[in-house]
Protein backbone atom coordinates (compact mmCIF):
# COMPACT_ATOMS: atom_id res chain seq x y z
CA UNK A 1 0.00 0.00 0.00
CA UNK A 2 1.33 3.54 -0.78
CA UNK A 3 1.56 6.45 1.51
CA UNK A 4 -0.32 9.52 1.73
CA UNK A 5 1.92 12.33 3.28
CA UNK A 6 -0.81 14.75 4.43
CA UNK A 7 2.31 17.42 5.35
CA UNK A 8 3.34 17.41 1.65
CA UNK A 9 1.42 18.83 -1.15
CA UNK A 10 0.09 16.32 -2.87
CA UNK A 11 -1.57 16.29 -6.09
CA UNK A 12 -3.80 12.99 -6.48
CA UNK A 13 -4.61 12.02 -9.79
CA UNK A 14 -6.44 8.55 -9.52
CA UNK A 15 -8.99 8.59 -6.47
CA UNK A 16 -10.32 5.19 -7.48
CA UNK A 17 -7.69 3.86 -6.92
CA UNK A 18 -7.10 5.96 -3.35
CA UNK A 19 -10.69 4.17 -2.68
CA UNK A 20 -9.48 0.63 -3.17
CA UNK A 21 -6.40 1.26 -1.18
CA UNK A 22 -7.67 2.73 1.69
CA UNK A 23 -11.05 1.17 1.80
CA UNK A 24 -13.08 4.69 1.60
CA UNK A 25 -16.99 3.91 0.40
CA UNK A 26 -18.22 5.27 -2.69
CA UNK A 27 -21.45 7.40 -1.61
CA UNK A 28 -23.34 6.19 -4.59
CA UNK A 29 -25.65 3.85 -3.01
CA UNK A 30 -26.46 6.46 0.06
CA UNK A 31 -27.39 9.63 -1.96
CA UNK A 32 -31.18 9.06 -2.37
CA UNK A 33 -31.03 9.14 1.05
CA UNK A 34 -29.67 12.94 1.97
CA UNK A 35 -31.84 14.62 3.74
CA UNK A 36 -30.77 17.58 1.76
CA UNK A 37 -29.07 17.49 -1.59
CA UNK A 38 -25.55 19.20 -2.18
CA UNK A 39 -24.14 18.90 -5.40
CA UNK A 40 -20.40 18.41 -3.89
CA UNK A 41 -21.96 14.67 -3.17
CA UNK A 42 -23.79 14.30 -6.31
CA UNK A 43 -20.82 15.47 -8.37
CA UNK A 44 -18.16 13.33 -6.60
CA UNK A 45 -16.53 16.49 -5.56
CA UNK A 46 -16.93 14.85 -2.19
CA UNK A 47 -15.96 11.52 -3.35
CA UNK A 48 -15.96 9.01 -0.35
CA UNK A 49 -16.36 8.42 2.96
CA UNK A 50 -16.01 6.15 6.10
CA UNK A 51 -19.07 5.18 8.21
CA UNK A 52 -21.25 7.71 6.89
CA UNK A 53 -24.65 5.76 7.18
CA UNK A 54 -24.17 6.90 10.93
CA UNK A 55 -24.28 9.99 10.20
CA UNK A 56 -27.42 9.54 8.05
CA UNK A 57 -29.79 7.68 10.82
CA UNK A 58 -28.80 10.04 13.46
CA UNK A 59 -29.90 13.12 10.89
CA UNK A 60 -32.89 11.09 10.25
CA UNK A 61 -33.84 9.71 13.76
CA UNK A 62 -33.14 13.44 15.29
CA UNK A 63 -30.24 12.14 17.28
CA UNK A 64 -27.50 14.52 18.22
CA UNK A 65 -24.27 14.35 16.27
CA UNK A 66 -21.07 16.41 15.26
CA UNK A 67 -19.12 17.98 12.99
CA UNK A 68 -15.38 18.18 13.73
CA UNK A 69 -12.90 19.90 11.73
CA UNK A 70 -9.82 21.83 11.72
CA UNK A 71 -7.82 24.13 9.67
CA UNK A 72 -4.18 24.90 9.17
CA UNK A 73 -3.67 28.55 9.19
CA UNK A 74 -1.89 29.55 6.69
CA UNK A 75 -2.38 32.28 3.66
CA UNK A 76 -5.17 33.35 1.89
CA UNK A 77 -8.70 32.00 1.88
CA UNK A 78 -9.51 30.16 -1.24
CA UNK A 79 -12.27 28.06 -2.72
CA UNK A 80 -10.24 24.94 -1.60
CA UNK A 81 -10.78 26.48 2.12
CA UNK A 82 -14.61 27.15 0.51
CA UNK A 83 -15.17 23.56 0.19
CA UNK A 84 -14.56 22.45 3.55
CA UNK A 85 -16.51 25.84 5.24
CA UNK A 86 -19.84 24.89 2.92
CA UNK A 87 -19.63 21.63 4.46
CA UNK A 88 -19.35 23.20 7.59
CA UNK A 89 -22.55 24.55 7.54
CA UNK A 90 -24.23 22.27 5.55
CA UNK A 91 -24.17 20.02 8.67
CA UNK A 92 -24.79 22.88 11.25
CA UNK A 93 -28.49 23.56 9.21
CA UNK A 94 -28.87 19.81 9.35
CA UNK A 95 -28.36 20.24 13.52
CA UNK A 96 -24.65 19.15 14.02
CA UNK A 97 -22.69 20.43 16.47
CA UNK A 98 -19.57 22.38 15.03
CA UNK A 99 -16.45 21.70 16.58
CA UNK A 100 -13.45 23.77 14.69
CA UNK A 101 -10.34 23.57 15.16
CA UNK A 102 -7.32 25.63 14.71
CA UNK A 103 -4.64 23.99 14.05
CA UNK A 104 -1.92 26.50 15.60
CA UNK A 105 -0.08 23.62 17.17
CA UNK A 106 0.38 21.79 14.12
CA UNK A 107 1.80 25.39 11.97
CA UNK A 108 4.16 25.71 14.45
CA UNK A 109 5.22 22.52 14.50
CA UNK A 110 5.36 21.59 10.89
CA UNK A 111 5.17 24.84 8.78
CA UNK A 112 7.24 27.63 11.48
CA UNK A 113 4.33 30.05 12.04
CA UNK A 114 4.16 31.37 15.04
CA UNK A 115 1.09 31.03 17.81
CA UNK A 116 0.11 34.75 17.04
CA UNK A 117 0.19 34.35 13.22
CA UNK A 118 -1.51 31.62 13.15
CA UNK A 119 -4.21 33.33 15.28
CA UNK A 120 -4.17 36.39 13.18
CA UNK A 121 -4.56 34.11 10.23
CA UNK A 122 -7.33 32.33 11.69
CA UNK A 123 -9.64 35.26 12.60
CA UNK A 124 -9.12 37.50 9.44
CA UNK A 125 -8.85 35.29 6.99
CA UNK A 126 -10.79 31.80 7.94
CA UNK A 127 -13.15 32.50 10.84
CA UNK A 128 -14.41 35.82 8.83
CA UNK A 129 -14.89 34.13 5.76
CA UNK A 130 -16.88 30.80 7.87
CA UNK A 131 -19.53 33.75 9.26
CA UNK A 132 -20.02 35.31 5.67
CA UNK A 133 -20.76 31.92 4.45
CA UNK A 134 -23.35 31.25 6.92
CA UNK A 135 -21.81 29.72 9.73
CA UNK A 136 -23.78 30.57 12.90
CA UNK A 137 -21.88 30.85 16.62
CA UNK A 138 -24.87 28.81 17.96
CA UNK A 139 -23.74 25.18 18.95
CA UNK A 140 -20.45 26.09 17.49
CA UNK A 141 -17.22 25.48 19.11
CA UNK A 142 -14.37 27.29 17.42
CA UNK A 143 -11.12 27.13 19.24
CA UNK A 144 -7.52 26.79 18.67
CA UNK A 145 -5.59 23.76 19.63
CA UNK A 146 -2.97 25.38 22.15
CA UNK A 147 -5.93 27.02 24.16
CA UNK A 148 -8.88 24.12 23.64
CA UNK A 149 -10.72 22.67 27.32
CA UNK A 150 -8.44 20.71 29.59
CA UNK A 151 -10.14 17.57 28.97
CA UNK A 152 -8.97 18.08 24.94
CA UNK A 153 -5.77 19.01 26.38
CA UNK A 154 -4.98 16.04 28.81
CA UNK A 155 -6.32 13.50 25.76
CA UNK A 156 -3.97 14.92 23.55
CA UNK A 157 -1.41 12.94 25.42
CA UNK A 158 -3.38 10.48 26.88
CA UNK A 159 -3.91 8.33 24.10
CA UNK A 160 0.14 8.08 23.18
CA UNK A 161 -0.13 4.80 24.90
CA UNK A 162 -2.24 3.31 22.38
CA UNK A 163 0.07 3.54 19.67
CA UNK A 164 3.34 2.13 18.68
CA UNK A 165 6.15 3.64 16.37
CA UNK A 166 5.47 0.67 13.67
CA UNK A 167 2.16 1.68 14.08
CA UNK A 168 2.92 5.43 13.24
CA UNK A 169 5.49 4.50 10.41
CA UNK A 170 3.14 2.44 8.78
CA UNK A 171 0.78 5.06 8.45
CA UNK A 172 2.94 8.14 7.94
CA UNK A 173 6.43 7.00 7.19
CA UNK A 174 9.36 8.04 9.11
CA UNK A 175 8.58 11.13 10.82
CA UNK A 176 10.10 13.44 12.78
CA UNK A 177 8.45 13.92 16.70
CA UNK A 178 6.91 17.34 15.79
CA UNK A 179 4.84 15.35 13.11
CA UNK A 180 3.75 12.64 15.89
CA UNK A 181 2.60 15.18 18.36
CA UNK A 182 0.44 16.69 15.22
CA UNK A 183 -0.90 13.60 14.77
CA UNK A 184 -1.31 12.79 18.58
CA UNK A 185 -3.53 16.40 19.24
CA UNK A 186 -5.49 15.85 15.92
CA UNK A 187 -6.83 12.86 17.16
CA UNK A 188 -7.38 14.54 20.35
CA UNK A 189 -9.28 17.30 18.15
CA UNK A 190 -11.38 14.17 16.73
CA UNK A 191 -12.06 12.48 18.96
CA UNK A 192 -12.60 15.00 22.37
CA UNK A 193 -16.13 15.83 21.44
CA UNK A 194 -17.26 12.28 22.82
CA UNK A 195 -15.90 12.36 26.13
CA UNK A 196 -17.79 12.57 29.01
CA UNK A 197 -17.08 16.82 29.38
CA UNK A 198 -18.60 16.83 26.42
CA UNK A 199 -21.57 15.39 26.54
CA UNK A 200 -20.26 11.61 26.08
CA UNK A 201 -20.06 9.34 23.13
CA UNK A 202 -21.83 10.26 19.70
CA UNK A 203 -21.87 10.21 16.27
CA UNK A 204 -19.27 12.50 14.87
CA UNK A 205 -18.26 13.15 10.98
CA UNK A 206 -14.80 14.99 10.03
CA UNK A 207 -14.65 16.45 6.57
CA UNK A 208 -12.11 16.56 5.04
CA UNK A 209 -9.65 17.05 2.02
CA UNK A 210 -7.81 12.93 0.50
CA UNK A 211 -4.69 14.14 2.29
CA UNK A 212 -6.06 13.59 5.65
CA UNK A 213 -6.23 9.82 5.21
CA UNK A 214 -3.66 8.89 7.10
CA UNK A 215 -5.06 11.18 10.10
CA UNK A 216 -8.54 9.30 9.92
CA UNK A 217 -6.73 5.91 10.22
CA UNK A 218 -4.61 6.76 12.69
CA UNK A 219 -7.91 8.33 14.69
CA UNK A 220 -10.42 5.20 14.36
CA UNK A 221 -7.67 2.62 15.28
CA UNK A 222 -7.29 4.63 18.45
CA UNK A 223 -10.85 5.14 19.18
CA UNK A 224 -11.52 1.33 18.08
CA UNK A 225 -8.40 0.69 21.08
CA UNK A 226 -10.10 3.24 23.55
CA UNK A 227 -13.82 2.42 22.43
CA UNK A 228 -13.86 0.35 25.95
CA UNK A 229 -12.67 2.20 28.26
CA UNK A 230 -14.58 5.94 26.90
CA UNK A 231 -17.22 4.25 25.05
CA UNK A 232 -16.09 6.13 21.68
CA UNK A 233 -18.31 5.00 18.44
CA UNK A 234 -15.32 5.27 15.56
CA UNK A 235 -15.49 8.42 13.67
CA UNK A 236 -17.14 9.11 10.61
CA UNK A 237 -15.54 10.59 7.78
CA UNK A 238 -16.07 12.57 4.54
CA UNK A 239 -13.30 12.93 1.44
CA UNK A 240 -13.33 15.89 -0.84
CA UNK A 241 -11.16 16.13 -4.27
CA UNK A 242 -8.52 18.66 -4.55
CA UNK A 243 -9.86 21.88 -6.29
CA UNK A 244 -7.39 21.94 -9.34
CA UNK A 245 -5.25 25.45 -9.05
CA UNK A 246 -6.07 28.03 -11.89
CA UNK A 247 -3.03 26.91 -14.08
CA UNK A 248 -4.23 23.49 -14.18
CA UNK A 249 -1.32 21.98 -11.82
CA UNK A 250 -2.21 22.17 -8.10
CA UNK A 251 -3.56 25.09 -5.74
CA UNK A 252 -0.59 26.54 -3.75
CA UNK A 253 -0.78 29.33 -0.96
CA UNK A 254 2.64 30.64 -2.23
CA UNK A 255 1.66 31.39 -5.51
CA UNK A 256 -1.53 33.85 -5.75
CA UNK A 257 -2.38 33.15 -9.54
CA UNK A 258 -3.13 29.25 -8.88
CA UNK A 259 -5.98 30.40 -7.04
CA UNK A 260 -9.00 32.64 -6.63
CA UNK A 261 -9.24 34.15 -2.86
CA UNK A 262 -12.19 34.90 -1.62
CA UNK A 263 -10.53 38.70 -0.71
CA UNK A 264 -10.35 39.06 -4.77
CA UNK A 265 -11.41 42.46 -6.66
CA UNK A 266 -13.26 42.05 -9.68
CA UNK A 267 -10.42 43.19 -12.21
CA UNK A 268 -8.10 40.38 -10.33
CA UNK A 269 -10.94 37.67 -10.42
CA UNK A 270 -11.06 38.56 -14.30
CA UNK A 271 -7.00 39.06 -15.38
CA UNK A 272 -6.50 35.58 -13.34
CA UNK A 273 -9.37 33.61 -15.60
CA UNK A 274 -8.53 35.78 -18.72
CA UNK A 275 -5.02 35.27 -18.84
CA UNK A 276 -3.93 32.50 -16.33
CA UNK A 277 -6.86 29.77 -16.20
CA UNK A 278 -5.65 26.34 -18.32
CA UNK A 279 -8.05 25.94 -21.07
CA UNK A 280 -9.09 22.55 -22.71
CA UNK A 281 -9.99 24.93 -26.11
CA UNK A 282 -7.98 24.79 -29.48
CA UNK A 283 -5.53 27.38 -30.46
CA UNK A 284 -7.80 29.34 -32.95
CA UNK A 285 -11.38 30.06 -33.15
CA UNK A 286 -11.49 28.25 -36.91
CA UNK A 287 -9.84 24.96 -34.81
CA UNK A 288 -12.35 25.00 -31.81
CA UNK A 289 -15.20 25.64 -34.20
CA UNK A 290 -14.27 22.35 -35.81
CA UNK A 291 -12.76 20.03 -33.24
CA UNK A 292 -14.59 21.47 -30.16
CA UNK A 293 -12.79 21.62 -26.90
CA UNK A 294 -11.98 19.60 -23.68
CA UNK A 295 -14.14 20.25 -21.02
CA UNK A 296 -12.69 17.63 -18.83
CA UNK A 297 -8.86 19.67 -18.29
CA UNK A 298 -10.53 23.20 -18.85
CA UNK A 299 -9.95 25.10 -15.57
CA UNK A 300 -13.09 27.13 -16.06
CA UNK A 301 -15.62 24.24 -16.58
CA UNK A 302 -14.26 22.83 -13.66
CA UNK A 303 -14.90 26.08 -11.53
CA UNK A 304 -18.07 25.69 -12.69
CA UNK A 305 -18.85 21.87 -12.41
CA UNK A 306 -17.47 22.59 -8.76
CA UNK A 307 -19.04 25.84 -7.28
CA UNK A 308 -20.66 28.42 -9.57
CA UNK A 309 -23.07 26.18 -11.71
CA UNK A 310 -26.14 24.26 -9.35
CA UNK A 311 -28.10 23.46 -12.38
CA UNK A 312 -26.85 20.10 -13.72
CA UNK A 313 -28.92 21.00 -16.82
CA UNK A 314 -27.37 24.07 -17.49
CA UNK A 315 -23.83 22.90 -16.43
CA UNK A 316 -24.33 20.10 -19.25
CA UNK A 317 -25.52 22.23 -21.63
CA UNK A 318 -21.78 24.27 -21.04
CA UNK A 319 -19.95 20.89 -21.56
CA UNK A 320 -22.14 19.66 -24.75
CA UNK A 321 -21.21 23.27 -26.43
CA UNK A 322 -17.93 23.76 -25.20
CA UNK A 323 -16.84 20.28 -26.42
CA UNK A 324 -19.08 20.42 -29.50
CA UNK A 325 -17.15 24.20 -30.70
CA UNK A 326 -19.97 25.79 -30.12
CA UNK A 327 -19.17 27.61 -26.93
CA UNK A 328 -15.63 29.51 -27.58
CA UNK A 329 -12.90 29.77 -24.78
CA UNK A 330 -13.18 33.41 -24.26
CA UNK A 331 -17.33 32.83 -23.79
CA UNK A 332 -16.85 30.23 -21.37
CA UNK A 333 -14.54 32.06 -19.47
CA UNK A 334 -17.00 34.82 -19.24
CA UNK A 335 -19.47 32.83 -17.91
CA UNK A 336 -17.27 31.99 -15.06
CA UNK A 337 -15.95 35.43 -14.61
CA UNK A 338 -19.38 36.98 -14.33
CA UNK A 339 -20.35 34.01 -11.89
CA UNK A 340 -17.22 34.56 -9.75
CA UNK A 341 -17.87 38.65 -9.35
CA UNK A 342 -21.55 38.18 -8.92
CA UNK A 343 -20.85 36.10 -5.71
CA UNK A 344 -17.78 37.89 -4.71
CA UNK A 345 -19.75 41.22 -4.68
CA UNK A 346 -22.30 39.76 -1.78
CA UNK A 347 -19.76 37.71 -0.55
CA UNK A 348 -17.35 41.09 0.82
CA UNK A 349 -20.17 42.63 1.90
CA UNK A 350 -21.05 39.87 3.98
CA UNK A 351 -17.24 40.08 5.34
CA UNK A 352 -17.81 43.13 6.62
CA UNK A 353 -20.72 42.51 8.36
CA UNK A 354 -19.15 39.18 10.09
CA UNK A 355 -16.51 40.97 11.61
CA UNK A 356 -18.61 42.46 14.35
CA UNK A 357 -19.65 38.65 15.53
CA UNK A 358 -15.77 37.33 15.79
CA UNK A 359 -16.47 37.43 19.38
CA UNK A 360 -19.28 35.18 19.41
CA UNK A 361 -17.21 32.50 18.76
CA UNK A 362 -14.18 32.50 20.83
CA UNK A 363 -14.19 29.95 23.23
CA UNK A 364 -14.18 30.39 26.93
CA UNK A 365 -14.52 26.93 29.05
N1 LIG B 1 -4.23 18.54 9.63
C1 LIG B 1 -5.29 19.35 9.11
C2 LIG B 1 -4.76 20.11 7.87
O1 LIG B 1 -3.62 20.03 7.55
C3 LIG B 1 -5.84 20.31 10.13
C4 LIG B 1 -6.52 19.64 11.28
C5 LIG B 1 -6.14 19.70 12.59
C6 LIG B 1 -7.72 18.84 11.26
N2 LIG B 1 -7.02 19.02 13.38
C7 LIG B 1 -7.99 18.50 12.61
C8 LIG B 1 -8.58 18.40 10.24
C9 LIG B 1 -9.08 17.72 12.95
C10 LIG B 1 -9.67 17.63 10.60
C11 LIG B 1 -9.92 17.30 11.95
O2 LIG B 1 -5.51 20.79 7.22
Amino acid sequence: MEKLDPWASLDIKDYDKLMKEFGIESFKPLLNKFPKQNFYFTRGIIFGHKDFQRILDAIKNKKEFVMMTGLMPSGKFHFGHKLVADQMIYYQELGAECYIAVADIESYLTRGISLEEAKKIAIDEYLINYIALGLKPKNTKFYFQSNGSKAYMNLSKLISNKTTFNEVSAIFGDISPAKLVSALTQVADILHPQLKEHGGPKPVVVPVGADQLPHINFTRDIAYKMSREYGFILPSATFNMFIPGLQGGKMSSSNPLSYIALTDSPKEVETKIKKYAFSGGQATIEEHRKKGGSPDIDISYQYLRMFFEPDDRKLKKIYDDYKSGKLLTGELKQILIDKVNLFLKEHQKKRELAKKDIDKFMFKE
